[in-house]
């Protein structure tokens, strides 16, 4: 059902106007779209609201890296060409099994894509308008099948711009860069902190200044600062926001009326 049955004429500026009807006519999708840089923390927090509110979590960045590891395979490490990402783009064949579990071609490559070699070539990939409209495409059907929270970089401004709820996790690039140490140093990585610093600067600006699906702050998403808060509290207030919302507020009510026999 529409939001709203009416739409308002306003007498104004005319794209506002459009807005308006735009919003007036449009469903939101029961959504919780996660945006934000590298190692704010996004899918630390991502796993955890998911769980505690009972919603299918998608990580699109995971989808992303297993498509640069067929593309790293194929083009045995070169750059890869325009062409040869649409071919991939139109061939690959990706499963997301609950738990995180990554299938590329049947073959588990849960971990082979969190590689650093992954980490430096799945920017090419994510580039390619062919490989995002893909992506893009195949994460709006799976984040309808049921009330899902989609982590990634471009959830709130492109593949889910009317989500009931937006977040924006933010933090110094500092702080982003300790946390990036931490968690290679405990999948037994080697670091330097200056690698680290100048690896996270660079992916940054390649995010921000994609073509398509750049990292941009959708104007109605909520900005959450994670160098201010801890991991934690950062999940009590994204869960508290989900509960507050309208449209997942009725839904626990219809599927909780639906469980106890509409009592
Ligand atoms: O979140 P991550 O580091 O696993 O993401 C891997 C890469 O994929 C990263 O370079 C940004 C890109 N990405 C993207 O362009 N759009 C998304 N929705 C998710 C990730």
């Amino acid at each position: 059902m529409p939001l709203f049955s009416t739409v308002t004429v306003w007498e104004g500026n005319p794209a506002h106007i459009l807005e308006m009807v735009n919003f007036a006519v449009t469903e939101r999708d029961l959504v919780v779209a996660i945006d934000g840089p590298v190692g704010v923390g996004k899918s630390t927090v991502a796993r955890e609201v998911a769980a505690r509110l009972g919603l299918h979590h998608l990580d699109t960045g995971a989808m992303y890296r297993a498509v640069a590891l067929e593309a790293m395979r194929r083009f045995r490490d070169n750059s890869p060409d325009e062409d040869g990402l649409r071919e991939i783009a139109a061939t690959f064949q990706l499963e997301l099994l609950p738990g995180g579990k990554v299938l590329l071609g049947g073959e588990d490559v849960t971990l082979a894509i969190r590689d650093e070699e992954v980490s430096r070539y799945v920017t090419h990939v994510a580039d390619s308008r062919f490989v995002r409209q893909a992506l893009v495409e195949e994460q709006q059907r799976i984040g309808r099948l049921r009330p899902s929270l989609v982590e990634g970089r471009d959830i709130g401004t492109v593949v889910f711009p009317h989500a009931a709820c937006k977040i924006y996790l933010d933090g110094t690039p500092f702080e982003r860069a300790r946390r990036r140490e931490d968690q290679l140093r405990q999948l037994n990585k080697t670091t330097d902190k200056r690698d680290v610093f100048r690896a996270l600067l660079e992916r940054d600006e390649r995010d921000r200044k994609r073509p398509w699906g750049a990292l941009r702050l959708a104007s109605d998403a909520v900005v959450l600062d994670t160098t201010r808060y801890d991991l934690q509290t950062v999940v009590a207030i994204i869960c508290s926001l989900v509960e507050a919302n309208e449209l997942f507020a009725n839904h626990q009510r219809e599927a909780h009326a639906s469980t106890s026999g509409g009592r």
